[in-house]
């Protein structure tokens, strides 16, 4: 078994656990082309029991690119927990007789503890509800760290849906792991959770709030934009009225530093202008590359 066993919360990760990925990754982004056949004959099963683009398609191309196997469904209907009400404890029973490490993406809070509490093999949490995205965090802070050379001392906005948002959950914990000022950006009724703004508190960082996107994107290092998470939503009409109010357009990049740059977890549907894409401050396309090469350093730090 290899450096770690599930990855289920970035609640489990110590700094140095982090650092350790983050490292892995330099390494693999540096062996580009010469990755080898590290793990030949291991079999990754992706369950997605959500719609994903990039989380799914990259964790099958890490695993492709390192000479492994993929199998699963993208899709839950065409499945026999869709289909015929199997639970979600037999499907990973079953699945794990198939393959060395299951990926999983569920719209329940605890879906990836609860697999894992099922599973013998790996489970890494692909997002789970609204709670966490742990890989993405990861992904998040080798963009930060290879884009700006370090990741201490850094002045970063977390925008946009911070209430329902999993992604901007994972990354403010894990950035509680370093020497970081935090502000919060997004209207008053989608906040970021007062467990993770304490959590942040108690690990010594310096949090700031605020509703204004103007004052999120002024002076600081990143700013990681999110989507409104409209599917999580209990009244779609709080949707509608606030859809458009948190958008970065390029009258909000005039207002940054030009060495600001811009993360998005993406999909993105209208929170950043198309216009602002072709500016120097946005970096969410590369990011999207250092996905596959951290899940790629996942995937060996569990299964090598
Ligand atoms: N960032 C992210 O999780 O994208 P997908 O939903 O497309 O996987």
């Amino acid at each position: 078994m290899g450096r770690f066993h599930n990855l289920i919360s970035i609640h489990d990760l110590t700094r140095e656990d982090i650092d350790l990925i983050l490292k892995t990754a330099a390494e693999m982004e540096r062996l580009t082309g010469q990755w080898g056949r590290l793990l030949q004959g291991r079999i990754m099963a992706c369950l997605f029991f959500e719609p994903s683009t990039r989380t799914r398609l990259s964790f099958e191309s890490a695993m492709l690119r390192l000479g492994g196997n993929v199998l699963g469904f993208a899709d839950v209907s065409v499945s026999s927990a869709g289909g015929k009400g199997e639970t979600l404890a037999d499907t990973v029973r079953t699945v794990e007789q198939y393959a060395d490490v299951i990926v999983i993406r569920h719209p329940l809070d605890g879906s990836a503890r609860v697999a894992a509490e099922f599973a013998t093999v790996p489970v890494i949490n692909a997002g789970s509800g609204a709670e966490e995205h742990p890989t993405q965090a990861l992904l998040d802070l080798y963009s930060i760290w290879k884009l700006k050379g370090r990741i201490d001392g850094l002045t970063i906005s977390l925008c946009g849906d911070l209430k329902y948002g999993r992604t901007v959950h994972s990354l403010g914990i894990a950035l509680s792991r370093y020497d970081v000022r935090i502000r919060l950006a997004s209207p008053p009724t989608l906040r970021m959770k007062p467990t993770i703004v304490q959590d942040m508190e108690q690990a010594g960082i310096e949090v700031t709030q605020t509703d204004s996107l103007i004052e999120a994107v002024t002076d600081v290092d990143v700013v990681y934009m999110t989507r409104i998470q409209k599917e999580r939503f209990p009244d779609i009409t709080e949707y509608d009225k606030i859809k458009d109010k948190f958008r970065i357009t390029m009258s909000e990049v005039k207002r940054m530093r030009d060495d600001t740059i811009i993360l998005h977890p993406l999909p993105r549907v209208g929170e950043i202008d198309p216009e602002v894409d072709p500016t120097p401050n946005a970096k969410y396309f590369e990011q999207v590359y250092n996905g596959v090469i951290t899940r790629m350093a996942i995937l060996r730090l569990i299964l090598e």
